[in-house]
């Protein structure tokens, strides 16, 4: 993390130049998620994401696959990551697997709407929305007995209609004869803001619609989601955060930004996110 987190820092210096982007989204905004998802094509937008969450967010992702892999006992598993982003799930899903001394058979493939400047290479991934996710892709890849979907982060930014089809989507591959697996995982990353876990609504599309069509929710409750055992830990940041280089942004930012870029300055924030209290997120199995 840290040899990843010093090349994003380089560029973000680097290109200072596109920095007045970043009080208008939605990472800096108390409105947090709300906005179009396209600003992730900016690329100061992401390296600000990353050196503000990546740490924290692979240490969720690490805890939440470890916890799931208490339950899962298949020998192979087939994830699909749907608003991969830059597949930090991925590293944390590797984490676990080897803190766990696991072998298994892995399958793992991210898509989005986005393919992101600082997205892990050596992963599979397909730039669709998860509206157009075509039946050949999904079946393609779902074939075998295992199957895992996760949203990272992402539930909260996709909107219900696209949700729903895609809960139906999943139900009608299910049906393929030739796919033997009668159960499926999902693993929700939600955001959580002091009491508030937001994206329980959104899952709750694709919980109704399973349970409509005949599964059973074999593992999880839609009205629980696991925290951090260590809410006060505070993680490490691997590189050196105090050195002011998020109080440059303000700087910059009402120095040299424009009118309405300057009246969003307060709310660029200065600090990474560190503390486990953020960690909010739910595993659910459906069978039939
Ligand atoms: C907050 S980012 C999370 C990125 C990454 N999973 C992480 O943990 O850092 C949400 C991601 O969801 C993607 N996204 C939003 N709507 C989408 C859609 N309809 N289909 C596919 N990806 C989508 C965005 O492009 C973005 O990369």
């Amino acid at each position: 993390m840290q040899q990843y987190l010093s090349k994003v820092y380089n560029d973000f210096i680097r290109e200072q130049g596109t920095w007045c982007k970043i009080p208008e989204s939605q990472f800096s905004n108390s409105q947090y998620r709300k906005y179009d998802n396209k600003q992730y094509t900016e690329s100061s937008i992401e390296q600000y994401y990353l050196l503000r969450f990546a740490p924290i967010y692979l240490d969720e992702y690490y805890e939440i696959y470890f916890e799931f892999l208490k339950y899962y006992d298949k020998q192979n598993i087939k994830i699909l990551s749907i608003g991969v982003g830059a597949g930090l799930d991925f590293w944390g899903f590797a984490d676990a697997i080897v803190h766990l001394n696991k072998t298994m058979d892995i399958d793992y493939m991210g898509i989005d709407l986005i393919d992101w400047k600082y997205r892990l290479q050596d992963i599979r991934f397909l730039q669709t929305s998860l509206d157009d996710l075509t039946y050949q892709d999904f079946n393609n890849f779902t074939h075998g007995e295992a199957n895992v979907i996760i949203f990272p982060k992402s539930i909260i930014e996709i909107n219900e209609e696209s949700i729903k089809k895609f809960a139906y989507f999943i139900i009608d591959s299910l049906k393929d004869t030739s796919y033997k697996a009668k159960d499926i995982w999902f693993i929700i990353s939600y955001i959580k803001k002091g009491d508030k876990v937001s994206g329980i609504d959104k899952f709750k599309i694709i919980y109704d619609i399973f349970l409509e069509n005949g599964y059973i929710i074999n593992h999880g409750d839609i009205n629980k989601w696991h925290e951090s055992s260590d809410k006060d830990f505070k993680i490490i940041y691997p590189i050196d955060y105090k050195n002011s280089w998020m109080k440059n942004i303000k700087q910059y930012c009402s120095s040299k930004c424009n009118q309405v870029q300057i009246s969003k300055c307060n709310l660029v924030g200065q600090y990474p996110m560190l503390k486990k209290k953020h960690i909010a997120y739910g595993i659910y199995q459906f069978k039939k």
